[in-house]
């Protein structure tokens, strides 16, 4: 790999260990992945205070420096942790104590993250604590080099902020953050960023609900291609690509697609494929429509929930200003269960417009730093859970072994209130 001369100094130890075994780390996986040369980054989101058993173990034996050592930057030395060479932030990690005896997630694991936050935030890393840093801060610009993990925000920083990451690891930013450097390949390479699929809904695309459904059906197709979607799109906003993209990284592993006419890199069909051939196009019709509905669904049996989650990826301001809506004056049925996950960024400012207190009010949560799969814990007997999110609707039943109901925020906030699911797919 070509290092410039900057590069190869922290490579021998000029700016310290840390960063020494940060640029040892960069070349050794740029050359796994064939790339030529690394490319400069001002943009990390990573992962450095999400607990974990290992984590406790290793911050036990040596501190948080010989957790990061050992898990973001893949090395065994002692090691100082400098601060962050550049803007770096946390993204979602563990619930938090707005969470704490919501479940059975433990204490020790709140005070274990409680601890990282303040040893990683006296080194520069921004603790946004969310899967959406787009919403919150984090807003790279077009054409930005990056370096981001969790796959619904890779793909909204490729295809709807035109900046370029690729989905990188705990290591790979670690070690981006320590160094301001990341290889320089895929989603880097505007070549590799052209679309090679088509996909065209010929079923009306409009809600939050559709968008969900249509990404998932993409991912599906896709996988881990570079679709462009056309079709009887109606102009989406934030929360719907916010969905359609997490979906398509769900049921798939796209990491770029791109809209003719509303994503920055597709001023028109041609220009999202390069200029190279349109391919035929692979059609999401009623029937295709079905199919995804009842995956979502399949996980389902009881009309008895116990359990609603909202806010994945987290929940918008716009969003959670819907919710405290519907539920204003309304309360839950006893033994239901309904939480809104959200940044604790826009929590503040939910607080300061009343939302948190309407959906309190009700008997909800708004809740902030996770969610039941990324923290691996819900309610306590849950065994039915309903949600809007195609993401979540996929991996909860899974991951805590309860049924799953997917439909829309109405169907979602009536079941609450009636501890029933009717959704139903609308025509
Ligand atoms: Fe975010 Fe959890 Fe969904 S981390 S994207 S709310 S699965």
């Amino acid at each position: 790999m070509h290092l410039t001369d900057e590069e190869k100094r922290m490579r021998d130890g000029a700016e310290g260990e840390a960063v020494a075994a940060a640029m040892d780390l960069l070349i050794r996986y740029g050359e796994a992945l064939g790339a030529e040369r690394l490319c400069d980054t001002r943009n990390v989101a990573g992962t450095m205070t999400q607990p974990s058993p290992a984590k406790a173990k290793l911050v036990e034996e040596g501190g948080w420096a010989k957790a990061f050592a050992v898990i973001n930057l893949d090395c065994d030395d002692d090691i100082e942790v400098p601060r962050m060479r550049v803007p770096t932030c946390q993204l979602q990690h563990g619930y938090s104590d707005d969470a704490a005896g919501l479940s059975k997630y433990s204490v020790a694991n709140i005070e274990l993250q409680g601890s990282a936050e303040s040893y990683f935030s006296e080194r520069g890393v921004n603790i946004l604590a969310t899967c959406t840093p787009y919403q919150v801060g984090n807003l790279p610009v077009r054409n930005e080099h990056c370096a981001w993990m969790e796959s619904s925000a890779v793909v909204y920083c490729n295809s709807v902020l035109g900046a370029r990451t690729n989905c990188e690891g705990a290591a790979s930013t670690g070690a981006a953050g320590l160094t301001g450097k990341i290889p320089y390949w895929g989603n880097h390479v505007p070549e590799n960023r052209h679309a090679n699929r088509l996909v065209r809904a010929d079923v009306p695309v409009e809600s939050f609900q559709d968008w969900g459904m249509f990404g998932y059906f993409v991912g599906e197709q896709v996988e881990e291609e570079r679709p462009a979607v056309i079709g009887s799109l109606a102009q989406p906003d934030l929360a719907n690509l916010k969905h359609f993209g997490a979906a398509t990284a769900t049921s798939g592993g796209v990491e770029i697609y791109h809209i003719p006419g509303i994503t920055p890199e597709a001023p028109t069909l041609e220009a999202a494929f390069g200029g190279r051939d349109v391919p035929d196009a692979v059609a999401y019709g009623p029937a295709e429509r079905r199919a995804v509905y009842e995956t979502l669904n399949s996980q389902g049996d009881s009309d008895d929930v116990d359990f609603i989650l909202l806010g994945c990826p987290h929940a918008s301001l716009d969003q959670i200003a819907e919710i405290a809506r519907l539920l204003d004056g309304r309360r839950l049925r006893d033994g239901t269960e309904l939480w809104v996950m959200t940044p604790r960024a826009l929590r503040i400012m939910a607080d300061r417009n009343g939302y948190t207190a309407a959906i309190e009010r009700a008997g909800g949560k708004l809740l902030t730093d996770s969610c039941p799969a990324m923290s691996k814990a819900a309610p306590d007997g849950v065994r039915v859970f309903a949600t809007d999110s195609a993401k979540q609707a996929h991996y909860l039943p899974a991951i805590l072994g309860i049924e799953a109901w997917f439909g829309t925020l109405d169907e979602c906030v009536s079941a609450a209130l009636t501890g029933k699911w009717r959704g139903e797919l609308a025509a």
